[in-house]
């Protein structure tokens, strides 16, 4: 099944080209061609994304990306097609109208079986815009599209491993699979009894993980995304003998598994005078006691993290080490490098998993800036 992905929920734009083979069990996945491109750089001096700039950086690129993607996939041949206006009917804003016109009269109905899109959580304005050209594409061609939850695409890349080169193969999953999502705008955990079923076990009170490593780079002089940045300059602090700094832990103190970050980003506000970096000992504990209590609450046979904050070296190794410490029973599961932060070929292969359960999302799709996993149950 080849399937053509879309992801516009932040500030990322990407379109991927995803072959899903196999079964529910073992399937696996040829990226046959992979557009993506960063706003991050422009979103920098705003210290954050900046919603409308994100909405006009989509719009601009995401027909050039889907010519790209297609291209690299074979998939691309010249058309002279006449497109009926009713094919642009979500689409209000006249540039944005002419490139997807442009694109579509270009471009000969490509070999795919399905249009996937993520239609949230995200910025709203951001999400309607793939959402809009995912389903210009899919009246113009023919093709069923459908709707995928970005924080089910973070799951689905933890259990991605690398199988040469632009083939990735799943784990095999045994459930219950307790799920740990850190992004930029979520940290949540959820409990996996089966495939596209999620219990609630706990979530952030206030910031999210990445956001937290964003605001505390910004107390710090440091540019957007603040991750990668706080993450190098750890590691030179780390390179020079460390540091007694220490914060205190991101959860609540209550018999729940929730966090709450915004004490630690004080912490480090009061801190700041005093100290040069953020020390290692804090994000050791940060991911310590994001997946503790979980782990003992849940009982899972597996741990799957996914999202941006992921991409954290120290946090990879020390959910490694505790795991191993102190629950050697349960498998861990991390997303391949380049699958840690935001990018298509998430979207696409939890398309081709849902497709393969027949579990599809109904009727016509919409931005949905605030689902939540347990809400994408079917
Ligand atoms: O999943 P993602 O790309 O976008 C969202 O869905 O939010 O996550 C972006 C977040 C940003 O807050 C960024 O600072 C953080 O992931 N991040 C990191 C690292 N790389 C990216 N945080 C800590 N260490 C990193 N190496
Ligand atoms: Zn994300």
């Amino acid at each position: 099944m080849r399937i053509l992905a879309i992801e516009t929920s932040c500030d990322e734009t990407a379109v991927a080209l995803v072959e899903g083979d196999g079964g529910m069990h073992d399937a696996s996945f040829s990226i046959l061609g992979d557009a993506l491109y960063s706003q991050a750089a422009l979103h920098a001096p705003y210290g954050g994304v900046y919603p409308s700039l994100a909405k006009r950086e989509h719009q601009v690129n995401l027909a050039p990306l889907a010519t790209e993607a297609l291209r690299e996939a074979g998939l691309f041949s010249e058309g002279k097609l006449k497109i009926d206006d009713a094919v642009f009917v979500g689409i209000r804003d006249d540039e944005f109208k002419n490139s997807t016109r442009k694109f579509l009269e270009e471009t000969t109905k490509p070999e795919i079986d399905l249009i996937a899109v993520t239609h949230g959580p995200g910025l709203e304005p951001a999400l309607w815009t793939g959402i809009n050209f995912a389903q210009a594409l899919a009246r113009a061609w023919d093709i069923p599209l459908l709707g995928i939850d970005h924080m089910e695409g973070h799951v689905v890349s933890g259990l991605l491993v690398s199988s040469g080169e632009k083939q990735y193969k799943m784990h095999g999953v045994m459930f219950p699979l307790l799920t740990l999502l850190i992004s930029g705008g979520h940290t949540e955990l959820n409990l996996m009894n089966e495939w596209f079923s999620y219990e609630h076990v706990g979530k952030t009170k206030d910031d999210a993980v990445g956001e937290a490593f964003d605001k505390v780079a910004r107390l710090l002089d440091l540019s957007y995304p603040g991750g990668p940045q706080i993450q190098e300059a750890a590691a030179r602090s780390r390179a020079r003998g460390g540091t007694d700094i220490e914060f205190p832990r991101p959860l609540m103190h209550d018999d729940t598994c929730d966090f709450s970050f915004s004490g630690l980003k004080t912490a480090v506000l009061y801190k700041l005078r005093a100290m040069e970096e953020i020390s290692e000992t804090d994000k050791e504990e940060i991911a310590q006691a994001f997946e503790w209590r979980a782990i003992k609450q849940t009982k899972p046979r597996g741990l799957v993290v996914g999202g941006g904050v992921s991409a954290n070296t120290e946090i990879r190794k020390s959910l490694q080490e505790m795991l191993l410490k102190e629950a050697p029973e349960v498998t861990l599961f991390l997303p391949e490098a380049e699958l840690t932060g935001d990018n298509a070929i998430m979207i696409g292969a939890a398309a081709y998993l849902r497709a393969l359960s027949g579990k599809k999302s109904e009727g016509e799709l919409s931005a949905l800036g605030n689902l939540t996993l347990s809400e994408s149950n079917v």
